[in-house]
């Protein structure tokens, strides 16, 4: 049965995306066999797995229970060749995606719907990654539902790791659990080496909140992430040389031993 990841956090900018995509990828190299959800209006993820727009999207299989999910599923293409063990959904910009969050509220068990597709495929995958966005929507609930376990990338910042707060103790409310019940890792993100304070801040909230749930492995800020964002890529294929490359090695193989 997949492991199925919610990559979340209240705040925008903390690396959600680049963390679904990388994670996803390095993952798919180490033989798993990998589906990421874009369940973002922005559609950011999906624009790193294809360049085409797709017949369907996830919100086929929310609407409809006997719409078959494997149809919203795609090969993920990266630089123009499809990939056996990464394969995601997309998600669809503009205003579709909020949409669908209003078509959905009055829709019966809304809030489980993406379990219920996704129990009809776990088996076939190691990992089911979802990207969401930072806001409160049917969507979101859909994520929080599915998902048997968490990624919250944050910066050292106070807002980040508000937004990180904020979206444990909705879990809690959602799932009806208590913190110790969840299953998460917390990624400090977008880390720049030069700014002690922020550090010294980051590293003591994190030792003080969740010793056992911070990731070994820190993601520092580097630009091959912004350059391998314009070439819609994983990091390590625009520069597999480049010492930030092995970042998200290493947090797969983290991920992967947990
Ligand atoms: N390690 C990094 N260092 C610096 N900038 C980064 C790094 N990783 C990603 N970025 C850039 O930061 C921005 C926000 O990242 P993104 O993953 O889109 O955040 P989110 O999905 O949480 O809104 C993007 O433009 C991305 O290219
Ligand atoms: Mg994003």
């Amino acid at each position: 049965m997949a492991r199925i990841i919610m990559i979340g956090n209240r705040k925008g900018g903390v690396l959600k995306t680049t963390t679904t995509v990388n994670l996803g990828y390095e993952l798919s190299k180490l033989g798993k066999k990998v589906l990421v959800i874009d369940f973002d209006s922005q559609a950011d993820a999906t624009k790193f797995f294809t360049s085409t727009d797709k017949e369907f999207y996830i919100g086929n299989a929310l609407l409809d229970r006997k719409f078959d999910i494997e149809k919203t599923i795609y090969k993920a293409e990266i630089k123009d060749t499809e990939q056996d063990n990464l394969h995601f959904i997309p998600s669809r910009g503009g205003d579709v995606m909020t949409k669908l969050d209003i078509d959905m509220i009055s829709l019966p068990r809304r809030e489980e719907r993406l379990k219920l597709q996704l129990e009809k495929i776990a088996n076939k995958y190691d990992y089911i990654l979802i990207d969401t966005n930072p806001g409160t929507s049917v969507l979101g609930l859909n994520a929080v539902m599915a998902a048997t376990e968490y990624i919250f990338p944050t910066e050292y910042k106070e807002h980040s790791l508000d937004g990180v707060e904020t979206l444990l103790e909705h879990i809690q409310d959602v799932k009806f659990i208590e913190e110790d019940e969840i299953k998460f890792l917390v990624v400090p993100s977008k880390i720049a080496k030069s700014e002690k304070r922020a550090i010294a801040y980051g590293e003591g909230y994190l030792k003080s909140r969740w010793v056992e749930n911070t990731s070994k492995t820190t993601i520092w800020a580097r630009s091959l992430f912004t350059e391998a964002e314009f070439e819609h890529e994983p990091a390590s294929i625009t520069n597999p040389g480049h010492v930030a490359a092995s970042f998200y090695k290493k947090l797969a193989m983290e991920v992967d031993n947990a």
